[in-house]
């Protein structure tokens, strides 16, 4: 499926990159940005900046690494 339909980027390509970036880094920043950096695209129209950082978010998730609900 693809996110990004500027810069081709898949949801595949997400779901990996985060995987080897956690690997590298257990302590790693994962942002839109850096993604799109790291994989030699680009962020054009920015329109799927969200919907790649809810990947994201999703994938950390998935991998045990999501944010937990704090108690403020
Ligand atoms: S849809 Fe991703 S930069 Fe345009």
């Amino acid at each position: 499926m693809i996110l990004c339909s500027c810069s081709r980027l898949t949801r595949a390509e997400v779901s990996e990159h985060v995987t080897q970036t956690l690997r590298d880094d257990p302590y790693s920043v994962i942002t839109p940005g850096r993604l799109f950096h790291e994989t030699g695209r680009s962020i054009r129209c920015g329109f799927c900046c969200a919907l790649v950082d809810q990947m994201i978010a999703k994938e950390l998730a998935r991998l045990g690494r999501g944010e937990s609900p704090t108690a403020a």
